[in-house]
């Protein structure tokens, strides 16, 4: 199985936490593939069997908190996705409030079937990799 993790990262948390999901990935007996999110191709999608997704959270105002502008930007390029299973995760530094669920719905947007999310502390940028892993391959094998 070939999993594309794909990430939007300005100071490197975020790089970190895409590194232990693709980490995470491969102790689970699958390729994983990093790329920066905006450098994401139709060929890497066609690609991968399923993907995993993350980024920075970004707050403008309180009310406005959510992925970063850059990543939603980026996703929204992004070709569809048929099906494909997918996670996403991202790091912050006070509250992701609803990063996840509209990372997870932009990704909807694209037909991705999204199993699993995680949020990590950008103190702890790796918590929550494997689980999240864990949860991607699973949902591949039972396909
Ligand atoms: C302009 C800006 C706005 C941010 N807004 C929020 C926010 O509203 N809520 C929050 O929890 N973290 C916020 N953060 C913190 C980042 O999400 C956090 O530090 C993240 O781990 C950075 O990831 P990166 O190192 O991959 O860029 C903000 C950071 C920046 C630079």
């Amino acid at each position: 199985m070939k999993v594309l993790v794909a990430y939007e990262s300005r100071s490197g948390r975020t790089r970190r936490a895409a590194e232990a999901v693709a980490a995470a990935v491969r102790a689970c007996g699958s390729d994983a593939t990093l790329k920066v999110l905006s450098e994401t191709t139709a060929e890497d999608i066609e690609h991968a069997d399923a993907v995993a997704i993350g980024s920075w959270v970004e707050g403008f105002i309180v009310v406005k908190v959510g992925p970063a502008k850059a990543a939603l930007e980026a996703i929204g390029r992004l070709s569809a996705m048929g099906g494909k299973p997918a996670a996403v995760f991202c790091t912050y530094a006070a509250n992701p409030r609803a990063t996840l669920a509209t990372l997870r719905r932009s990704l909807e947007a694209k037909g991705a079937n999204v199993v699993a999310e995680n949020a990590s502390h950008r103190s702890h940028p790796d918590r929550g990799a494997a689980e999240l892993a864990k949860r991607l391959c699973a949902s591949q094998e039972a396909m």
